[in-house]
């Protein structure tokens, strides 16, 4: 697949209004993208868990309109905002080319969350692939009758979840990876054979029970805005002095990481998952400006983590993105104890005893009216 073969050629703009409704989740990094080339192309390959229940839900209601130019208007939970719309107008000005029919119409795109708006949460994952989702959506309406016959109805839906990814990755790199579940690949890496830079892939390798429903418990440890940007923060690896070093330890991490999918052998993927927390963290901190992104009550949680997991025989472990904020993971046949641990001895370190309980998820659903 090339970006050419994304491009809309031909549809009926004939049609004068509809509506689409998507929720998608969030998803978390175990292998991280950290770092950028020119169009959304990711330095390195990276790996998620889909997440279940952190989701964006999205509808967009489309309007023919006479005048060119892009039209749209963005509620967030109810409330007319502004603040989102350069992010979308660069969003559209990315995408045009593959949809064209983007300046024939005006969009009212509703907007809500799942989870609470100022958690801290990164939600340029789930927001963005919710967004991409409704306009394939209305892609598909827009073509229903100009193209009946040219794909198999598999081929058709591999295609809309391909070209959704693709295009959620011009919105924000790790929206790519929302739009399926379980585990999601972004970036070409030789050990996996379809994957690609330009669009998130389903993992297909053997993955052991172990990681059946594991589970993911986000402390909410600083719900303040980001100190640094990811869009900055990539920019950082321009130059970095470890980045090769980086990028390439990514690719290998990835590769042990399929073995371990297909193995069980939870000590080792703890040990790969914490490593890349920290080295994403470390990247930041060996940066030009550099940046140290968690607080001290996160590294309290990895140490109360790290004593748990010597105490007892507990396969939990944690990791982090570009923030202050711990997911911890760990088995759901650990979910009682864990949770209990969770409670007696780490929430006293998240703001307000914050914190929210979630799983693998299967990825993005449609939602008929
Ligand atoms: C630390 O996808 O938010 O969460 O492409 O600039 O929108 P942009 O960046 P973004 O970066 C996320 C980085 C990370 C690691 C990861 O999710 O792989």
């Amino acid at each position: 697949m090339t970006e050419q073969d994304f491009i809309l050629k031909t549809y009926n703009s004939t049609i004068e209004s509809g509506s689409v409704k998507w929720a998608s989740p969030s998803n978390i990094a175990l292998v991280k993208y950290w770092g950028k080339k020119k169009h959304q192309i990711p330095e390195n390959p990276s790996i998620s868990f889909t997440l279940s229940d952190c989701k964006t839900i999205t509808e967009i209601t489309y309007t023919k309109k006479q005048e060119k130019g892009f039209s749209f208007d963005i509620y967030f939970e109810g409330e007319k905002s502004e603040a989102f719309k350069p992010k979308i107008q660069t969003f559209f000005e990315r995408i045009e080319i593959y949809m064209p029919f983007l300046k024939d119409y005006h969009f009212k795109i509703e907007t809500s969350n799942t989870f609470p708006h100022s958690s801290g949460i990164a939600s340029s994952a789930s927001g963005m692939s919710a967004i991409a989702l409704c306009l394939m959506s209305i892609e598909q309406e827009l073509k229903a009758d100009v193209i009946s016959t040219e794909r198999s109805m598999s081929d058709e839906k591999s295609h809309f979840n391909q070209k959704a990814s693709f295009l959620a990755r011009l919105g924000s790199g790790s929206a790519c990876r929302s739009i399926e579940g379980e585990l999601v690949v972004w970036g070409k890496n030789e050990s996996i054979a379809e994957s690609s830079d330009l669009y998130g892939v389903k993992f297909e390798g053997d993955v052991h029970s172990n990681f059946n429903k594991y589970q993911d418990t986000i402390l909410l440890v600083d719900k303040g805005e980001k100190q640094v940007s990811s869009t900055v923060g990539h920019q950082l690896m321009y130059g970095h002095p470890f980045a090769k070093e980086r990028f390439d330890q990514a690719h290998v991490n990835l590769a042990k990481l399929k073995a371990i999918l297909a193995s069980g052998d939870l000590n080792e993927f703890i040990k790969i998952v914490e490593s890349e927390a920290l080295t994403l963290h470390a990247m930041m901190m060996t940066s030009m400006p550099y940046f140290i992104l968690m607080k001290p009550n996160t590294l309290e949680i990895i140490n109360k983590i790290w004593a748990f997991r010597e105490k007892t025989d507990s396969k939990v472990c944690f990791t982090l993105d570009a923030g202050a904020n711990v997911h911890v993971l760990y088995p759901e046949s650990e979910k009682e104890n864990v949770l209990e641990f969770i409670k007696d001895e780490l929430v006293s370190f998240c703001q307000n005893g914050h914190y929210i309980c979630d799983q693998i998820g299967q990825g993005a659903n449609q939602i008929q009216f």
